[in-house]
């Protein structure tokens, strides 16, 4: 079983990956030569059917302008409900270039200009430049890491959703990079306190589908019942079947009046186009995948594990924060270095590792440092004999 997420293309031209890109790894790391683990990428190969269809598809050899049909929806209709028992309507779905796109567009077409939005960090570093980027204000509702777990301060929530200029609040659930999946009772106290203050929830639910064993991904859409709910799901199947290059993304809403305003601002904007390409590999992924991702979780689970074994008794300085979903662990290394200074200079240039430092999730993320582990399990144990020789050198 192992072996297939093992298997790595040694001698593929990766230049032309974000991951991989010797500009990005000089800008980010001031080095090319990195052993990158930090966008939330896969390396693994994809899954075989959808090699098949692709290549099916490039023989067609006819590429005119294509629309999302039912048959391209359904599966992945079916999937929520499969999966995470969510229902989602055809009709309610729209679909746009990438997440990102979406969450823009949502809080441009959606909020006033200086208005508030609430994020948890430490927290996907995008929406900060997201809710920046279309003159909005960031409301932070820091997250509280104890024993080991993150918590959300509902307190604090509820007195940042109650100020009247707050308007929205984008959610991460499983929350990027802390790897919290978070609770029913969680999403159900989340939800009481926008519902009360009028705040907009934007749940991004791209990693819905990571989920390790003993946990249970709960969907807001699914907490939030009313039609008229103020919701807009977002996802995509980017990051499940390891096609972020491939695919577009979704936003989901119950409420009429919302996917009304969000199709209008799409069409205006032309932010939706739909590919051959990647309608084939959403519809392939969402009929097929089912096995082949219960294979990848299992692989990415024993992972995790893997890790923890090794920093227990090789590494014991640093610390994981044991991820409930996603492919990111969020690593406690704060007993390794001074000062952030000191902390790149021993990452980056004595031990060669391309991982995302914990400041750039937040003040919050201080002392922490975020691995995307989506990579077989040989490269990031080298990864971490790197970082255990830089420590002892
Ligand atoms: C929580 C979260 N949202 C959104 C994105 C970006 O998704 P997209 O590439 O579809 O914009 C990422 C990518 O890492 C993510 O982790």
């Amino acid at each position: 079983m192992a072996a297939r997420f093992d298997k790595y293309k040694k001698d593929l031209n990766r230049t032309g990956f974000v991951r991989y890109n010797p500009g990005y790894l000089q800008n980010l790391f001031g080095h090319t030569h990195i052993n990158p683990f930090w966008v939330a990428d896969s390396d693994f190969m994809v899954m075989p059917e959808l090699q098949k269809a692709l290549k099916k598809m490039a023989k067609r050899g006819v590429y005119p302008y294509e629309l999302k049909t039912p048959a391209i929806k359904q599966p992945l209709v079916n999937w929520f409900k499969k999966r995470h028992k969510v229902t989602l309507t055809m009709e309610h779905l729209l679909f746009t270039t990438s997440v990102n796109t979406g969450l823009a567009a949502a809080i441009d077409e959606l909020t006033q200009p200086g208005e508030g939005i609430i994020i948890q960090p430490p927290v996907y570093q995008a929406f900060k430049g997201i809710i920046e980027g279309v003159n909005r204000k960031v409301i932070n509702n820091s997250l509280q890491l104890k024993n080991d777990t993150y918590h959300i301060d509902f307190n604090d929530l509820e007195k940042k959703a109650a100020v009247s200029t707050t308007t929205a609040m984008i959610l991460c659930n499983p929350h990027n990079p802390v790897g919290r999946v978070w609770k029913k009772d969680e999403l159900e106290q989340i939800a009481t306190i926008c519902q009360k203050h009028q705040v907009l929830m934007l749940t991004d639910e791209i990693h819905a589908d990571i989920i390790y064993p003993g946990h249970q991904f709960t969907g807001m859409t699914e907490v939030y019942k009313g039609q008229s709910d103020q919701i807009l799901m977002f996802g995509s199947a980017g990051k499940t079947f390891g096609i972020p290059g491939l695919v577009d993304s979704f936003i989901y809403t119950p409420n009429t009046e919302l996917k009304k305003a969000m199709q209008a601002r799409i069409m205006r904007f032309h932010l939706g186009k739909s590919n051959a390409f990647g309608n084939i590999a959403l519809k392939t992924a969402y009929t097929h995948g089912y096995k082949w991702l219960d294979k990848k979780i299992n692989y990415l689970a024993a992972s995790v594990q893997a890790i923890n074994k090794f920093l227990t008794n090789e590494l014991p300085q640093v610390k994981m924060i044991h991820p409930e979903g996603t492919y990111q662990v969020w690593l406690d290394v704060s007993a390794l270095a001074k000062n952030n200074k000191a902390l790149k200079e021993l990452l980056f240039t004595k031990a060669r590792l391309g991982v995302n430092l914990g400041l750039e999730y937040g003040k919050e993320g201080k002392g922490f440092v975020r691995m995307n582990i989506a990579s077989p399990r040989p490269l990031l144990l080298q990864a971490l004999q790197q970082l255990k020789e830089a420590v002892n050198q």
